[in-house]
């Protein structure tokens, strides 16, 4: 089936990423059918894209778009006996993703291609169980799904080539943003690039030198503000001026040895995992989890208008 012609879409496990996808695909007017053994996982999942739709609906929902569409399987099988398209979101826990996708394998029809969203496993080791490995890829998504276009498309070692190229159209269409990745890499690029910087932050809060609030302060008023339009390679070519980058590197290129980081993880002792615990309901300033996602969402929608405006007026 080409990309463009799947209207059936399957999401198994339905919490913060899995529920993010089903409200994305919602959004984008697909059929979806959700399976998640939780007993409360109905209730959640509701409560999910009730939340999300308001800012779906100000993007701009593709018609037929309705959260009717949404249809709750009570078997796995169910879930996905008709899928056109399946994404996994179970927890990241390599034995559980073995033996689902070995169960979403056998009960998908053949040809239709299974997706996971781990943020780290690669699909070498998590194919390992399936019956016909070559259709599963990784997908993996940004949190929110419905709102951050990222999507990294990795496959394993069993995955047949053009069971990635055919996913990474389908998110095309789908209104994602992707990268395909042609090996695989721990973390992928984003994850990757993310880790660096949270052992840099919990050295910092472990040791005392920063406080979770002066961290997120110190990208959100700072270098975060140039991330949605420049990543850090053309950061830094801004940096060196005229001569760009490579007077940039020419420049700072000694202070690369510099000890600025320490970049092996910190212990997670119970005095850490305090600190960041309380550090951020003191940066949260009284807000729930639930008014934090609505301001995240405000203020993702205004960045990706704001870059649209930019990215139309080159
Ligand atoms: N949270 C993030 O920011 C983020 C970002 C990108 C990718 N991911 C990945 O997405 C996946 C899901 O993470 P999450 O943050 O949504 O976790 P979560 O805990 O919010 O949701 C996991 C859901 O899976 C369900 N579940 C448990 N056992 C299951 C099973 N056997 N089959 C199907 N569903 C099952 C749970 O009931 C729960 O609703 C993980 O692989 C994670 O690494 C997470």
């Amino acid at each position: 089936m080409p990309p463009a012609a799947v209207r059936r879409v399957a999401c198994v496990g339905a919490g913060v990423i899995g529920g993010g996808w089903v409200a994305h695909f919602l959004a984008r007017g697909y059929p979806v059918t959700a399976w998640d053994p939780a007993p409360d996982a109905e209730a959640k999942l509701r409560r999910l894209v009730d939340a999300a739709w308001p800012a779906l609906t100000e993007l701009g929902l593709a018609a037929g778009a309705s959260r009717d569409n949404l249809t709750i399987a009570s078997t796995l099988d169910a879930a996905v006996a008709e899928a056109e398209f399946v994404q996994e979101s179970a927890p990241e826990d390599l034995e559980l993703k073995q033996d689902l996708l070995a169960r979403i394998d056998a009960a998908t029809p053949p040809g239709v291609i299974v997706s996971s969203s781990t943020s780290g496993y690669g699909m070498t080791e998590m194919q390992e169980r399936c019956a016909t490995p070559h259709r599963l890829v990784v997908g993996h998504p940004f949190n929110p799904p419905y709102l951050i276009p990222l999507v990294e498309v990795v496959g394993g070692e069993r995955t047949d080539p053009s069971a990635v190229r055919w996913a990474a159209e389908f998110f095309k269409v789908a209104g994602k943003s992707v990268i395909v990745m042609d090996r695989e890499v721990p973390g992928f690029i984003a994850n990757r690039l993310q880790e660096a910087i949270w052992r840099e932050a919990l050295h910092m809060v472990a040791n005392g030198e920063a406080t979770p609030a002066q961290i997120d302060a110190s990208i959100t008023e700072g270098p975060g503000l140039r991330w949605p339009m420049l990543g850090p390679c053309l950061t830094f070519h801004l940096a060196g001026g005229e001569g760009g980058m490579a007077h940039m590197l020419d420049h700072f290129g000694p202070s690369l040895k510099s000890p600025w980081t320490r970049l092996e993880a910190p212990e997670l002792t119970d005095d850490l995992r305090e600190r960041m615990v309380r550090g951020c309901e003191e940066a949260a300033e009284g807000r729930s989890i639930a008014e934090l996602v609505a301001e995240r969402d405000r203020a993702l929608i205004a960045v990706l208008r704001a870059l649209d405006g930019v990215r139309n007026g080159r």
